[in-house]
């Protein structure tokens, strides 16, 4: 118990969380991506894959619950320690920005908020069906329900695709410097390899960009229908 406390009351324990939680939420984003890279294998694919997932409520439920106390911490950290660094520094620096942080660094906290929005949005849309509620009642020859016809309806309003790939932006930028922060956190980052870790940051954000930005622009342009 007391671990826990000194974790999140020292700046550096503060700093292994994020690091932590963050590493588990990237894994999240990696196997959400290749779950919905499965639309270009056709519907069979991705509606057999969305069918798979909702065949355990139990262990859905559990999952879920688990990935938004992983998120809740990491957001909740993430202001602690946004507030400490403002209560430390009350006058901004009047010479600009420091040279030695980049701009996704200095931005963190803002497209992490951007982000934010944005998950909630994308559940009210995709999980919960608010946004676009004709589309959750789709299904496939088989009965299941089809994830590849919601995806098709869903992109083919501009606005909505627009919206995603704005935000496949914003989480391009808070993953590039986030990827690095992590190994700097754990003490991992040294002049040797910061090269490396920085090339894999930037090169990890920007597939994972790329990847989630061609579903809305596929569906947009016609190529996937
Ligand atoms: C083009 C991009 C994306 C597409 C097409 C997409 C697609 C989907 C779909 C179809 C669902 C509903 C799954 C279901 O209930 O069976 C979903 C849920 C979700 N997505 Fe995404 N997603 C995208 C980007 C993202 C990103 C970037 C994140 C996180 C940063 C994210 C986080 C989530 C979360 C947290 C859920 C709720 C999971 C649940 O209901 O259990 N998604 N997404």
């Amino acid at each position: 118990m007391n671990i826990i406390k000194a974790l999140f009351q020292s700046t550096i324990g503060k700093k292994y969380v994020m690091a932590v939680t963050g590493l588990l939420l990237f894994g999240y984003v990696i196997l959400h991506l290749l779950g919905n890279l499965q639309i270009y294998m056709g519907p069979n694919a991705i509606n057999g894959y969305g069918a798979l997932l909702h065949s355990r409520p139990a262990l859905l439920w559990l999952a879920r619950v688990i990935l938004l106390a992983i998120f809740l911490t990491h957001v909740g950290t993430a202001i602690a320690l946004t507030l400490e660094n403002w209560a430390a520094r009350p006058i901004a620096y009047t010479i600009g920005p420091s040279p030695y942080t980049t701009y996704a660094s200095r931005t963190m906290f803002i497209s992490g908020v951007i982000l934010f929005c944005y998950i909630v949005y994308h559940v009210l849309h995709l999980t919960v069906g608010v946004v676009q509620p004709g589309i959750m009642d789709f299904k496939d020859q088989l009965g299941r329900p089809s994830i590849y016809r919601m995806l098709v309806a869903a992109f083919s309003n501009p606005w909505i695709a627009l919206s995603y790939m704005v935000a496949m932006g914003f989480l391009y930028f808070h993953l590039s410097h986030g990827i690095s922060s992590f190994f700097q956190s754990l003490g991992l980052k040294n002049r040797a390899y910061s090269g490396l870790i920085l090339g894999f940051a930037l090169g990890a954000a920007l597939v994972i960009f790329l990847g989630f930005l061609s579903i809305p622009l596929t569906v947009l342009t016609g190529l996937v229908k």
